[in-house]
């Protein structure tokens, strides 16, 4: 059946109606088996095509799900939008965009070439560059510090504890060579002024947190409620700073086709090569999508899909 037109409202429908088309979102898409697994990371490359999960959460913690809704895998790439928040947050709008940028690069979220293009300058928090240079920015005088700064920052987001996935982790650190060399370019460029191993070490621990589609709804639905986390009500960031993270999101959220899915879509997003995307709709609430196959820049096809269509259909487009 042909989709819903781009509409947009001001607030969400009623429970019934969205969990009505949540599972219609499931169901047109989870047959859908364009994209593959990210195997770039041995352990991601194990994950389960078939999985999709969907979850809702609206900024008055009203939430829903569908599909594999409560299983966990790592937010990878999702957590660059949660750490810059926390560093923004910390640091002040004027010294990150100074220190880290906030321009789409045009080129893969790992690319060395993007980095030497702009003279060392890491470009935007959402590629690798930029997430290795706003995590040496988290406050603490130590590595350890650091993490736990944006492993209790992230789990504020959440709503509980988030945990470390153990086998993710120790897969990608065991292969992120290419991200150390990222993080010593930047160092020479005189843009990392700790040390850029420990750094990406924590960057890589970051990326290998657990959550759910659940958990990134929520996560999603304070950034899209000024910063207050809708569920235990606990303001994590306030709404300066999640506006300034909403306006990176939409430039660079989903890579080199953040023009696409802005176009798409109609509000910001970030993508994780795990096979997760958050959604945020500012004032209504955000969703949370998993499905593991990705598209070529490292988006999941089935999410993009499903938040296209409850954009729509929920009347979420910000345009
Ligand atoms: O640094 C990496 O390559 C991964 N930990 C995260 C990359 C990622 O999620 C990009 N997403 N689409």
């Amino acid at each position: 059946p042909a989709e819903p037109a781009a509409v947009s409202t001001g607030s969400l429908p009623s429970p019934e109606r969205v969990k009505a088309l949540l599972e219609e979102a499931h169901d047109r898409y989870r047959d859908l088996d364009d994209g593959a697994v990210a195997d770039y990371i041995p352990s991601l490359g194990r994950a389960d095509p078939g999985l999709f999960g969907l979850s809702i959460c609206g900024v008055r913690g009203q939430s829903a799900s569908t599909g594999d809704a409560a299983l966990r895998f790592s937010i990878q790439s999702i957590s660059k939008v949660f750490v810059f928040a926390l560093v923004c947050h910390a640091l002040g709008h004027a010294e990150v965009s100074r220190r880290v940028g906030v321009n789409n690069t045009g080129l893969p979220f790992n690319s060395v070439m993007a980095i030497e293009l702009s003279d060392g300058d890491p470009r935007n928090p959402l590629v690798n560059a930029g997430a290795i240079t706003t995590t040496g920015l988290a406050p603490g005088a130590t590595a350890a510090e650091k993490w736990t700064f944006i492993q209790d920052g992230l789990s504020r987001f959440a709503g509980h504890p988030l945990e470390l996935d153990d086998e993710v982790y120790a897969s990608e650190a065991a292969t992120n060579q290419r991200n150390m060399a990222i993080a010593r370019l930047l160092q020479s460029y005189g843009r990392i002024d700790v040390d850029p191993i420990e750094t990406t070490d924590v960057y890589t621990k970051q990326c290998s947190l657990l959550v759910s589609t659940e958990d990134l709804a929520v996560m999603a639905a304070t950034l899209a409620n000024g910063g207050t986390n809708p569920v235990t009500r606990e303001q994590v960031i306030d709404a300066a700073v999640c506006r300034d993270t909403l306006a990176v999101m939409a430039t660079s959220g989903l890579y080199e086709f953040s023009g696409d899915w802005l176009f798409e879509v109609g509000v910001p997003g970030k993508s994780g090569v795990s096979g997760g995307i958050i959604t945020v709709a500012p004032g209504k609430g955000g969703l949370g999508t998993f499905s593991p196959r990705l598209d070529p820049a490292g988006n999941s096809v089935r999410g993009q899909r499903a938040a296209r269509f409850l954009s729509h259909a929920l009347g979420l487009d910000v345009f």
